[in-house]
């Protein structure tokens, strides 16, 4: 059984992942019970490889192929204090930072992660809230946009009082875009030209956020949001960008099967056809065919 003080008093089934802790980045040993979310800093870049491993880990569970982020990359944020890290005492137990588009018009929360060890205790929900409250700090007149499939992402988002939109009103900023270019589902959104992914577009506006709060006279409206309702609007989005693209697919090869037999049908036809008025021309000119 591994020793409940080095996992900081967690009664875990099994220990922290040994993989973080590379020497000098991560420590396992952890005397302390609670989770301190903090804005990264020069002091938290020795985490800077420990994070990319963990995104580029979940990245393979998932199966979504997001692309790889770079340790220096990483550590630019933290320099910047772009950045969210949670610690467990001395262990990685989560990770976001902050990306600006469009010459700070817009903002988004990149590379969120939570250790797997630490999941399902309400993490994800601080470490989103931190940058969240950062962001608007630091960029006060943004547009706070996401792009997930994760619903649990899409839950807290929604909490933070993000809404969904369409892909048209998040940033045109084709860096932004290039960033999907790694993930599986790319296909899917040139198709659509743009206009449709797996992905749902959540995004924060600050600007609606004052009028609301300007119109004194109008009780706020109330976006009334269910997980249910997401999860059974995310089937339905799979199930339409890719099953019914699959069944067209499928109707345009049996369309195309069933064209290439008629054509070979009739090239069958044409060719007896032709050998029949062969057959009659040199019945008619026998003495062109024959041997001199
Ligand atoms: C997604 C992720 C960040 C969530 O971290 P977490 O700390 O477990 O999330 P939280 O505990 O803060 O949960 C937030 C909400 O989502 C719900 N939730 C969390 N995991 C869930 C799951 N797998 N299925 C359904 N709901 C889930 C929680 O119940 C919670 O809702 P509540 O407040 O009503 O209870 C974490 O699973 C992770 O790192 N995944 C891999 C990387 C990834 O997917 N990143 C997101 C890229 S956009």
């Amino acid at each position: 059984m591994f020793p409940k003080n080095l996992i900081g008093g967690r009664n875990l089934k099994k220990p922290v992942s040994r993989k973080y802790s590379k020497p000098g980045t991560l420590h396992l040993k952890s005397m302390t019970n609670t989770t301190v979310v903090y804005v990264a800093n020069e002091s938290h870049l020795r985490y800077a490889e420990a994070v990319c491993l963990m995104i580029e880990e979940a990245a393979k569970v998932r199966g979504t192929g997001i692309a790889k982020r770079d340790p220096e990359y990483i550590k630019t944020k933290m320099r910047e204090g772009k950045a969210v890290i949670a610690l467990k005492g001395e262990a990685l137990a989560g990770f976001c930072y902050i990306e600006t588009w469009q010459h700070g018009n817009y903002v988004a929360h990149s590379g969120l992660i939570v250790n797997p060890d630490f999941r399902g205790e309400g993490l994800a929900k601080t470490i989103k809230a931190k940058a969240f409250e950062l962001s608007k700090e630091k960029f006060p007149n943004s547009k706070v946009f996401g792009l997930t499939t994760s619903l649990p992402v899409m839950k807290i988002n929604s909490e933070l009082g993000y809404k969904p939109v369409t892909f048209s009103e998040l940033t045109q900023d084709e860096t932004f875009w290039k960033g999907c270019q790694s993930c599986i589902n790319y296909d899917i959104l040139t198709r659509t030209n743009r206009k449709h992914c797996l992905c749902t577009g959540m995004m924060y506006d600050p600007t609606k956020e004052a009028q609301k709060e300007d119109n004194t006279q109008q009780p706020p409206k109330k976006w009334k949001h269910s997980f249910k309702v997401y999860q059974r609007w995310m089937r339905y989005k799979q199930f339409v960008l890719t099953q019914l693209e699959d069944r067209k697919e499928k109707r345009m090869l049996k369309k195309n099967e069933k064209l290439d037999k008629k054509a070979q049908k009739i090239e069958a036809k044409l060719g007896k056809k032709l050998d029949k008025i062969q057959e009659k021309k040199t019945k008619l000119n026998p003495s062109k065919d024959e041997p001199k």
